[in-house]
């Protein structure tokens, strides 16, 4: 297993490419099973992920070819299979995308339950009741949810909480069903427009998507489409991060600063420079930066894929950060390796209260999920000595070439294979 080994204490300095987002992408491929003509996507991050999700349409019996210039090339002319399994479903979450889609085309699915992970319980309740809503004959049986209907209907759905991948799932669902779905207490997260953008170049007629009420007018069949996928905002954060972490100046390319309003206000009263562009953003480390309270939200709110590196931040800050987590029940795994390393933080329920500035020292740390990775990458880069973060096919599945880029800044860091 692969491992990134980071020696700490250089001030990072440069440009670095931002990549597609892998939580627009994820949904970009599901919702090429909505059609038997060829969809095209531009700007495909290369992360394990999008992999992942290749082999699984693969196996449904789409055609993906994915270019080694971030395209990918997806014909479902012919699918062979409604079954998403355990064994794809229990390595990434997001295959739950291609329910309401094969649901919509096919009119059957059946996918693996996810069950929990390593951020919380994570279930998919409001998945299946809004394809229920839209007269789908829904199962679970064997860890498995059954879908059936013969044409879906347009619904009015009301979400009880705002979930991303289950708007995903039903504005998929609705593109085919007859009639208007209306979807309220929608998520308004970019990656939900990203999405909805493409669905219209295929033919859907949708309205509102990037807002909390979503309108679905169901068309007979959808057509191809081309489309590039929108710049990752959580790499972008990162980075930022980095910058703000090493006291270092990074130019970060390809992005689009609009869709981090509130993390860069959080990095400005914490006395980072930030200039943006309209593709571009630099980030210029303060000597000394203060403690910000952060508290996460669904969008436009402070993203909770964002809230680990800012606990690493908070480790460097002048003063006691108060850090809440609203969205999921489970996610601080990464306070006690941050601790292992040094740091002063006390969890308590959602809260974590983390004093600086304290001296990190390098160590051995093992990270159970993506943005936890991230965390100890920031960690590590100042922490003195030696870092080796182990379990890195979690970094992989989200950041494309990772030590690359931050070795292309400046960082000491390899990949120990
Ligand atoms: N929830 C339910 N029932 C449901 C669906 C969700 O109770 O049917 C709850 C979840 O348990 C959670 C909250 O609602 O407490 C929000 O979950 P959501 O469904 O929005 O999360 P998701 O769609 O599974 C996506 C991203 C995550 C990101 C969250 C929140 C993708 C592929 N994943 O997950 O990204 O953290 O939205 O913004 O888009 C990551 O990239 O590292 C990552 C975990």
């Amino acid at each position: 297993m692969d491992r990134l080994r980071i020696s700490g204490g250089a001030r990072l300095e440069g440009s670095i490419r931002i990549s597609g987002a892998k939580n627009a992408a994820l949904p970009a491929m599901a919702a090429a099973l909505l059609t038997a003509r060829d969809v095209e996507l531009g700007n495909l991050p290369m992360v394990r992920d999008i992999d992942t999700f290749r082999r699984l349409l693969s196996g449904l019996g789409a055609d993906v070819a994915v270019g080694g210039d971030h395209t990918a090339r997806i014909s479902a002319s012919a699918i062979a299979s409604c079954e998403a399994p355990y064994d794809v479903v229990k390595t990434m979450r997001a295959s739950v995308l291609v329910l309401g889609p094969l649901l919509a085309r096919m009119g059957e699915a059946r996918v693996s339950l996810p069950g929990g992970c390593a951020i919380g319980a994570r279930p998919i309740d409001l998945h299946i009741k809004g394809l229920r809503q839209m007269g789908a004959e829904v199962h679970t049986e064997h860890g498995y949810v059954e879908a059936r209907a013969a044409r879906l209907e347009g619904a009015e759905i009301v979400f009880d909480r705002i979930t991303v991948t289950g708007t995903a799932n039903l504005m998929m669902a609705a593109v085919l069903a007859s009639g208007r779905t209306t979807l309220r207490n929608a998520a308004s997260e970019p990656e939900v427009r990203d999405l909805a953008d493409l669905l219209n170049r295929m033919g859907a007629r949708i309205h509102g998507a990037g807002g909390s009420t979503i309108v679905v007018d169901g068309v007979d069949e959808l057509g191809g489409g081309a489309h590039t996928i929108m710049p990752d905002r959580i790499e972008t954060g990162t980075f930022l991060v980095a910058a703000a972490i090493t006291g270092g100046r990074l130019e970060l390319t390809h992005t689009d600063p609009s869709l981090l309003a509130s993390p860069i206000e959080k990095l400005r009263q914490a006395g980072v420079r930030i200039e943006s562009g309209r593709d571009r953003v630099t980030a210029c480390g303060a000597a000394a930066p203060a403690a910000v309270d952060i508290e996460t939200h669904e969008y436009p709110g402070f993203a909770t894929d964002m809230q680990a590196q800012f606990m690493a931040l908070a480790t460097q800050a002048q003063g006691t950060s108060v850090i809440t987590e609203n969205i999921f029940e489970n996610r601080f795994m990464h306070a006690s390796e941050l601790v292992r390393m040094g740091a002063d933080i006390k969890v308590d329920g959602s809260r974590a209260i983390v004093k600086g500035p304290v001296r990190l020292g390098g160590a051995n740390v093992l990270a159970s999920d993506l943005r936890a990775s991230a965390s100890l990458v920031l960690a590590g880069l100042v922490a003195e000595g030696e870092t080796v973060i182990d379990r890195v096919y979690h970094l992989d599945r989200g950041y494309e070439r990772i030590e690359e880029k931050l070795g292309g800044v400046g960082a000491s860091i390899e990949r120990l294979t």
